[in-house]
């Protein structure tokens, strides 16, 4: 009885270890193709890449021996096969310069996330860890592979004034937009949104604004904001930088603009967000060539994966209370801290004695170079409209323009950023009929028979600034009214 039954346990175990030995043999191919054209970057920084990334992301995948038992092997080489697809070193050369410098800064991103290399690759394979040291050796890196910005750059400026001038004289005219690949249609009305932030890029020489629908605005006041509710949606825009000699970086060609969409049923597969982005400019042709886009955005949202997928910190555009203290209801300890560390409560009015113009509509916005600074030109709706519609007469009676300017600070969800810091002033003209007056000033940035009075609030806690000399309150107004309205097609 007992030798029978060890016997079938001998034949179970033996069972099993045919099975082990057998599924060795059943192995996805895996083969390293031809180099074309390998990464090119200076020794220590490839040194690196090699040892960490080059495994999934090149063609000279070097397997260690426990890569190559089944079942690791199986998933081993779906990562291969997947991080070739998406980032592959060895054909560098099929990919253009600026796309390149994209993906290393991603990369980059991706590292200081911890993103990459992938958890289960990092726990089997110690010398993949990135450590401190070696970060700054890449980072050191990408800071020399940014172009400067040159002053003023006058090409880049007449593309920038032809495009402008053709969609003052058609933007405004409704159009056909071709829906995304994916099926999202294009939202025209993205332009009257409200703007949550602003971003340089440096790491593409680019200006960013990203606005935010009704929604997402009401969800902000509220302090629902990671996870966003469904029906939330944000729009990014981005313009070439356009600089002057003064140092001054304006919005210059329009180049893109893309949305993500809250739908945590409709977009399940897509981390709950539907993406679309528009591209060649005004032409707003729809993006990808197929649906899969998605997974390029989604892979490089990934690493914001604890906020919703949001890089975005949000201005608290109510907040006339610091959000640390006012008790939100319902939203104890952590979840709390989870969603208060969403905001950029630095760069938020905390001051309820200054008037408010965050959740006004956008005009423009720029970066002084020289004074580290950023700022956003907003309107109400009779300057918004006016200012698109410019080169017209100028800014009618009953428009309100308000300049805030902030300092800045390097984005800490995006190597290559910066966003918003403090605010440093708030500036506000106000254009009125003569009779109305009081107001004083007048030029040609404003209709005919239009005066303006000028406010301005700075420093720390911002305080109204009084007793300002006359010329320098014309300049400013002056500075206000002239500015172009970024290009929103
Ligand atoms: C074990 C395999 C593996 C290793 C090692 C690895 N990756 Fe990846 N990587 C992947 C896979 C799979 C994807 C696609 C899915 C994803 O993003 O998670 C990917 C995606 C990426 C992407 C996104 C590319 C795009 O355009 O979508 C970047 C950038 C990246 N990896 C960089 C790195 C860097 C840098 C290293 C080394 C520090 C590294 N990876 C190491 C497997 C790997
Ligand atoms: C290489 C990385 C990368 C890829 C790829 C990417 N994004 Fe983003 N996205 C960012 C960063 C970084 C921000 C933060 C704003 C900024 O600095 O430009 C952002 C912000 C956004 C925002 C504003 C809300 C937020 O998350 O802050 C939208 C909308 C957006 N992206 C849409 C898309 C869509 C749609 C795609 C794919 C077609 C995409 N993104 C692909 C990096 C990326």
């Amino acid at each position: 009885m007992k030798k029978k039954s060890s016997g079938k346990w001998r034949m179970v175990l033996f069972f099993v270890l045919l099975c082990g030995v057998v599924i060795q043999f059943i192995r996805p191919r895996l083969d390293n193709p031809a180099v074309s054209g390998d990464l090119q970057a200076p020794p220590e920084v490839k040194r690196i890449l090699k040892r960490a990334c080059y495994d999934c992301h090149s063609n000279e995948t070097k397997l260690a021996w426990f890569d190559r038992l089944e079942p690791a092997y199986w998933l081993v080489a779906q990562d291969v096969r997947e991080g070739r697809k998406v980032l592959n070193f060895s054909l560098w050369d099929s990919l253009t310069k600026d796309q390149q410098k994209g993906k290393l800064f991603e990369a980059f991103n991706k590292i200081t996330f911890k993103e990459m290399p992938l958890k289960q690759y990092r726990l089997l394979h110690a010398g993949a860890t990135i450590t401190g040291d070696e970060q700054a050796v890449i980072r050191d890196y990408l800071s020399t592979l940014v172009v400067p910005v040159k002053y003023p750059d006058t090409t880049r400026s007449k593309a920038a004034g032809e495009q402008y001038e053709k969609w003052i004289r058609t933007g405004m005219a409704a159009r056909e937009v071709a829906p995304a690949p994916n099926g999202i249609a294009f939202i025209p009305d993205y332009k009257d949104w409200v703007a949550i932030s602003a971003t340089e890029r440096f790491d593409n020489g680019t200006l960013r604004a990203i606005l935010a629908n009704d929604q997402a605005l009401k969800a902000i006041r509220e302090g629902h904001v990671n996870p966003w509710p469904d029906g939330a949606a944000f729009a990014k825009i981005a313009w070439d930088q356009s600089a002057d000699s003064a140092g001054i970086i304006r919005p210059g060609v329009f180049k893109q603009v893309e949305f993500m969409i809250k739908d945590s049923r409709k977009y399940a597969d897509a981390d709950g967000w539907g993406w679309a982005r528009w591209v060649k400019g005004a032409q707003l042709a729809p993006y990808g060539k197929d649906a899969l886009f998605v997974t390029e955005c989604m892979n490089c949202h990934k690493p914001m994966q604890d906020r919703d997928f949001v890089f975005t910190s949000p201005l608290d555009l109510s907040a006339k209370s610091d959000r640390a203290g006012d008790g939100r209801e319902g939203e104890g300890g952590d979840a709390h801290a989870k969603v208060r560390d969403i905001y950029n409560r630095e760069a938020s009015l905390r001051d309820s004695s200054v008037f408010n113009p965050l959740a006004w509509k956008v005009i423009t916005s720029f970066v002084d170079k020289n004074h580290h600074t950023m700022s956003i030109l907003y309107g109400n709706d009779i300057a918004v409209l006016a200012a698109r519609l410019n080169p017209g007469p100028g800014y009618p009676a009953g428009s309100v323009l308000s300049l805030v300017t902030w300092s800045r600070k390097e984005d800490r969800n995006w190597y290559g950023g910066s966003i918003p810091a403090a605010i440093q002033s708030i500036e506000k003209v106000t254009c009125e009929p003569e009779m109305l007056s009081g107001s004083r000033f007048s030029n040609g940035g404003l209709a005919k028979g239009v005066f303006a009075s000028y406010e301005s609030y700075a420093g720390s806690p911002l305080k109204k600034t009084d007793g300002q000399d006359s010329v320098v309150i014309l300049k400013r107004i002056a500075d206000l009214v002239s500015r172009r309205a970024s290009v929103l097609p």
